[in-house]
C-alpha cells in the first residue's frame, strides 16, 4: 500500500515515509529483485542458479566485484583471505570479558568494532586497492570472530582454522574442532552451509544493508560499518528471526503441537505474538528462497537421517497459513528463515548461533552494498524530518518547575 505523505516542513518539501516502503535510498547494480513474481538475481544471475551451481566464495567474488571469478581470480581471492585469517591475540582477552551468557551477535558485533583498533591501516580507504586489502581482511578475520563466539558461549579454547580447508569448511572446523581431536567436516553438511551462506548472502536495501550503507557513508571505516549491519542484523524482525522461528516452533511443540492455536494467536490483534518466519516486507507471492530452502531441508535432513518433529510442525503451519484468509489476504508466506533454522540445527548449530550464521553468509553482500556506495561517492546519509514536537518555550530554572 501507497503510505507516502508529503508536509510542508520550514524548509520545504519533506517526503514521510515510515519505513522506506517505496522509497529507494540509492541506485543500485547489486541485487535486483521483484517482490511481485518471487525474483532474486545476484548482478542478473538467478538464485536458483547460483544457489545450484556456484560455490559461496564465488558468490561472494561476484557480488562485491560484479563478476563471476575466472579459476585464478577465485584462487587469489582465497589465497588473499586465508592470508589474513588471523586476528590479533588481544581479541581474545576482549572474548574472554564477556560473560557466557552473552548473546553471541552482541559478541560478534563488539569483537567487529574492535577491528578497526587493531588494523588502523583499514581506516583510512583512500583507493581501489585500499579497498580491497580491507575487504579479504575482513572476510578472512570475520569467520574466526564468529568462531570464537561459539568456542566463548561453549567454553572451549579459541583456535585458528585449517588453511588447506575450503572457506566453509573451515568455518565448521573453527566452530567445532576440539582439541587433540581431528575433525573432518562432513559433505552433505559443507555442501548445505554453502547453500544457505549463498541464500543469506544479499538482499538489496534490507535493514541491515541500509545500516552499513548509512553508516560508511560518513567514511567509518569498514569494520565499524560492519560491525552496526552486525547489530541490525540481530533484531528478531530482521535476521533475529531465524532463532525466533525455530524458539516458537520448539514452544508449539512443547505445549502439545497445536499449530491452529497458535494462528488464532497470531491472527489476535490483541496478542502480540507473530508467526515467525513469516511474511516479508518485499516479497508478496513467495520467497524464491524460502522455495530452495523448504528442498534443502528435506533433503539435509534425510541424507543425515534426522527425524525432527520441529519440521513436522513448521510444515503444518505453512499448509494452513496458505489455505488461511488472513495470511492469503496480507500476502504472508513462509520467509527464508522458515526453514533455514531448521537445516541450522540438522547440522548441529546451536540455535542461539543462527542469527551469526546468517551474519557469515551476509557479510559478502553488506561489502559491496559499501563498496558501491564509496565507489559512486554518495553522499552521507542524512535524512529529514517533519517536527512534530512543541514549538518554541519559555525555559523555567530548575527551582521554578
Ligand atoms: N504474523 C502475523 N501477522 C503478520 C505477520 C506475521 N508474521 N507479518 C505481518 N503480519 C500482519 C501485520 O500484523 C499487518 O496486519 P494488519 O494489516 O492487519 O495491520 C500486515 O500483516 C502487514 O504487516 P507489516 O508489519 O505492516 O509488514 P512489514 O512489511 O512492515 O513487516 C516483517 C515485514 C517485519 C517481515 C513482518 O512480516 C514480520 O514481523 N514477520 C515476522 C518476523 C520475520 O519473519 N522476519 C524475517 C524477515 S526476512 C529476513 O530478515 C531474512
Amino acid at each position: 500500500a501507497i503510505d507516502i505523505k508529503t508536509l510542508r516542513a520550514s524548509t520545504g518539501m519533506i517526503t514521510i515515509d515510515p519505513g522506506y516502503k517505496n522509497t529507494g535510498s540509492c541506485e543500485s547494480a547489486i541485487t535486483y529483485l521483484d517482490g511481485e513474481k518471487g525474483i532474486l538475481r545476484y548482478r542478473g544471475y538467478a538464485i536458483e542458479d547460483l544457489a545450484e551451481k556456484a560455490s559461496f566464495l564465488e558468490v561472494a567474488y561476484l557480488l562485491i566485484f560484479g563478476e563471476l571469478p575466472n579459476k585464478e581470480q577465485l584462487d587469489k581471492f582465497h589465497a588473499d583471505i586465508k592470508a589474513n585469517s588471523e586476528v590479533d591475540e588481544d581479541l581474545k582477552k576482549i572474548v574472554d570479558s564477556f560473560p557466557r551468557s552473552a548473546h553471541p551477535m552482541g559478541i560478534l558485533s563488539s569483537l567487529t568494532s574492535a577491528l578497526t583498533a587493531f588494523n588502523p591501516s583499514s581506516v583510512d580507504i583512500n583507493s581501489e586497492e585500499d579497498m580491497y586489502k580491507a575487504i579479504v581482511k575482513i572476510m578472512g578475520k570475520f569467520p574466526v570472530l564468529a568462531a570464537w563466539t561459539l568456542r566463548k558461549i561453549n567454553a572451549k579454547p579459541y583456535d585458528y582454522g585449517d588453511s588447506s580447508l575450503g572457506y566453509e569448511e573451515n568455518m565448521l572446523y573453527m566452530m567445532f574442532k576440539k582439541p587433540n581431536e581431528s575433525y573432518v567436516p562432513n559433505q552433505t553438511v559443507v555442501d548445505a552451509l554453502d547453500k544457505l551462506l549463498i541464500l543469506h548472502a544479499d538482499h538489496e536495501q534490507n535493514c541491515s544493508a541500509s545500516t552499513v550503507r548509512i553508516v560508511g557513508s560518513s567514511h567509518a571505516s569498514l569494520f565499524v560499518s560492519l560491525a552496526a549491519g552486525v547489530s541490525a542484523l540481530w533484531g528478531p524482525l530482521h535476521g533475529g528471526a531465524n532463532q525466533a522461528v525455530i524458539e516458537m516452533l520448539e514452544g508449539i511443540k512443547a505445549d502439545g503441537g497445536d499449530t491452529a492455536k497458535y494462528m488464532e494467536k497470531a491472527k489476535d490483534k490483541n496478542d502480540p505474538f507473530r508467526l515467525m518466519g513469516f511474511g516479508h516486507r518485499v516479497y508478496k507471492n513467495f520467497d524464491p528462497r524460502a522455495r530452495i530452502i523448504k528442498k534443502a531441508a528435506d533433503d539435509v535432513l534425510g541424507d543425515l537421517g534426522v527425524e525432527d518433529p520441529v519440521l513436522d510442525i513448521a510444515k503444518g503451519l505453512e499448509k494452513q497459513a496458505l489455505e488461511d484468509p488472513y495470511f492469503v489476504d496480507r500476502k504472508l508466506y513462509p520467509n527464508v528463515d522458515f526453514y533455514s533454522g531448521i537445516i541450522y540445527r540438522a547440522l548441529g548449530i546451536p540455535t542461539e548461533m543462527f542469527t551469526v550464521m546468517f551474519a557469515l553468509g551476509r557479510l559478502p553482500g553488506w561489502i559491496a552494498q559499501w563498496r558501491e556506495m564509496r565507489l559512486r561517492k554518495e553522499p552521507i546519509g542524512r535524512p529529514r524530518q517533519v517536527y512534530v514536537g512543541e514549538t518554541h518555550r519559555e525555559f523555567k530554572p530548575l527551582e521554578q518547575r
